[in-house]
């Protein structure tokens, strides 16, 4: 995704109102100078959440989301930060910086992302088209064939690619849409020993491939008969596919998903779409490639569980094992359901319809134990050969303990699974879980802790000691009254904050102030500070309720300076040589008066 310039940002942050914004989403009554309404982020009963004009923040008193309108559409939409600024850029017809400006590495000759998505939507259309003329005749029967609707046509976009080799090729120059570009988009490949382009894509029922926000990325491409040799076709790797990272179905799925917590994941276009029509919505589909730490990873954004679905042959229960993997090293719940009889997904919802498949979904086993199930065949098989049944049972224990060492597991839960693992060995619990933490250990010492998880922080905590209390009064003055800066910067610096999270808010206040105007909404452009914009909001609305800002800089200055000057006592007593002396009193002489050192 792209990095956008800063000055960018600040460009689509002045041109969206959060109270526009937030109130596409939430019922906001006006309150004083502010605005009220019930948290989309929590069950609120009451109306918790404050959006402030006048600073452009929104804030929850109850479950303390927070921030600007980035940091809004990153909690609703689940999107990350430069996502966000793009939505609300389009949202504002802002033109997204071309590359010249931008950070992106120039990739695909010179074209960006703006580019290629002009090219996709464009094949996306002509694909539509042609499957209402009477060319497309045989692939719509196809698709009706597969039990797809027209609605189901219609909603999710599919086509037919014709069967010439240069039907799109022609199209799009008619449109002045080059063939560099479209060799950018995957579209079209080029002929080795010439030096002309045909269509990539050729009598195919065509699925156009969305991303989070719906811009159409690339396209797979159902073969119409049963002889052809590639039954699928998918675009290439792009600038916009990564096919690691991205998920079939993702943006019409988002929102059942995060409504029931849970994914379901299949792997092929057609077990997503169908399930879809038939109402279970919070399907997704890996693209032909196996299922990625990054798809997790994207789904854990909106899911706290996740269902497997994965054909019933051995390739499945290879692939179901190697999914597994992935996700158990996440905080992510998962399970595996089995779909009877040799059928997929697509199948099984058309003939046993989407109550079966329903639950199905729902009964389904826990991953480890569906993961044991698999195991114990290779038990089985290893006979009464007692090491070599041990051998599998302590892969099976160190995949388990691998998850527990990535904190995917709490203590409750590694209780109840100790439990379920002893009764599915078959092996006394004490000794199983004198085993597991064996493992565990070892598991602990061989990965490193995994990246925080992405999402809300939780907040700061009040902060029990007094200078705590300081360094909050500090910020909060310089978020309500940024004129205020030069006097705070007269008296303190951010390596005055002891606690590492307002320092690091202090610096980054510090920073922009040195380089220009400073104001709440400044920081809210900035992407590192994302994941503090919920304190940062609360700090801002605190702040504003204050008042007496010149007296409470002051005071808090004070406190911070009595702690610098107890410190540096500290440091005289253990250092207590003439050297220390020396430099100590030249630092007094160095330093403004009311920032001297006193000795006690
Ligand atoms: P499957 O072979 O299970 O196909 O491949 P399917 O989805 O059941 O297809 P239908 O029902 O016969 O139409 C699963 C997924 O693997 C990828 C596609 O993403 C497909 O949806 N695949 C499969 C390819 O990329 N190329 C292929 O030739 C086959
Ligand atoms: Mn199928």
């Amino acid at each position: 995704m792209a990095r956008f310039p800063e000055s960018f940002v600040q460009q689509v942050a002045q041109a969206t109102d959060i109270v526009d914004l937030v109130g596409q989403y939430v019922a906001l009554k006006k309150r004083g100078r502010e605005f009220v309404g019930l948290c989309p982020f929590h069950n609120d009963k009451h109306p918790s959440m404050t959006v402030a004009p006048h600073k452009q923040f929104f804030k929850c008193f109850a479950c303390g989301a927070g921030g600007g309108v980035f940091q809004f559409l990153m909690l609703h939409e689940k999107y990350e930060f430069p996502e966000a600024v793009r939505v609300l850029a389009e949202r504002a017809n802002i033109p997204l910086p071309r590359l010249a400006d931008s950070f992106e590495p120039r990739a695909e000759g010179a074209f960006v992302k703006q580019d290629l998505l002009k090219a996709t939507a464009f094949a996306a259309e002509f694909f539509q088209q042609q499957l209402r003329t009477p060319l497309g005749r045989g692939a719509l029967e196809y698709a009706h064939k597969r039990g797809i609707t027209d609605a189901s046509i219609e909603r999710f976009g599919l086509g037919y690619a014709p069967d010439g080799w240069d039907g799109l090729a022609k199209a799009a120059a008619k449109r002045r849409l080059s063939e560099e570009l479209l060799l950018a988009a995957g579209l079209v490949a080029r002929r080795e020993e010439k030096r002309s382009c045909y269509d990539r894509f050729r009598n195919r029922l065509m699925f156009p491939i969305h991303d989070q926000a719906g811009a159409i990325i690339a396209f797979g491409g159902r073969a119409l008969s049963a002889d052809d040799p590639a039954k699928y076709l998918n675009s290439p790797e792009s600038l916009l596919f990564d096919k690691s990272a991205n998920l079939y179905m993702m943006n019409f799925a988002a929102r059942a998903i995060d409504a029931a917590g849970q994914a379901v994941v299949v792997e092929g276009y057609l077990d997503a779409l169908i399930p879809h029509q038939a109402g279970v919505e919070n399907v997704v589909a890996t693209l032909g490639t196996a299922l990625t730490e990054r798809h997790v990873r994207l789904l854990s954004r909106w899911a706290k569980e996740a269902v497997l679905i994965f054909d019933a042959d051995e390739a499945g229960a290879k692939a179901a094992e190697r999914g597994l993997e992935v996700f158990l090293a996440q905080a992510i719940h998962v399970r595996v359901a089995t779909i009877p009889a040799g059928k997929d997904p697509c199948d099984y919802c058309l003939s046993d319809g989407p109550e079966a498949l329903r639950a199905l979904i729902d009964s389904a086993p826990d991953a480890l134990h569906y993961l044991w199930l698999l195991r114990q065949e290779q038990v089985l098989a290893a006979g009464t050969n007692l090491a070599e049944r041990r051998r599998v049972m302590e892969e099976f224990l160190r995949v388990v303990a691998s998850s527990a060492a990535y904190g995917a597991i709490d203590d409750i839960r590694k209780g109840q699974l100790a439990q379920h693992i002893a009764h599915l060995v078959n092996v006394p619990a004490d000794e199983l879980q004198q085993l597991m933490r064996r493992l565990s250990r070892q598991v602990r010492h061989a990965v490193a802790p995994s990246a925080p998880a992405a999402g809300p922080r939780p907040e700061q905590p009040a902060g029990g000691d007094l200078t705590d209390l300081a360094e909050r009064q500090v910020l909060e003055v310089l978020l309500a009254e940024p004129d205020l800066f030069d006097e705070a910067a007269e008296r303190i610096a951010p390596s005055d904050f002891a606690n590492p999270t307002f320092r690091r808010i202090a610096q980054a206040i510090w920073d922009i102030a040195h380089a220009g105007p400073f104001s709440f909404e400044s920081l809210m452009v900035r992407e590192e500070l994302a994941p503090l914009a919920g304190l940062l909001a609360g700090l801002a609305h605190s702040g504003g309720a204050r008042g007496n800002y010149h007296d409470t800089l002051r005071q808090a200055a004070g406190v911070l300076h009595y702690r610098s000057d107890r410190l540096a006592a500290q440091d005289l007593r253990t250092a207590g040589t003439d050297d220390a002396l020396r430099e100590y009193q030249n630092k007094c002489k160095a330093s403004d008066v009311r920032r001297r050192p006193r000795v006690p």
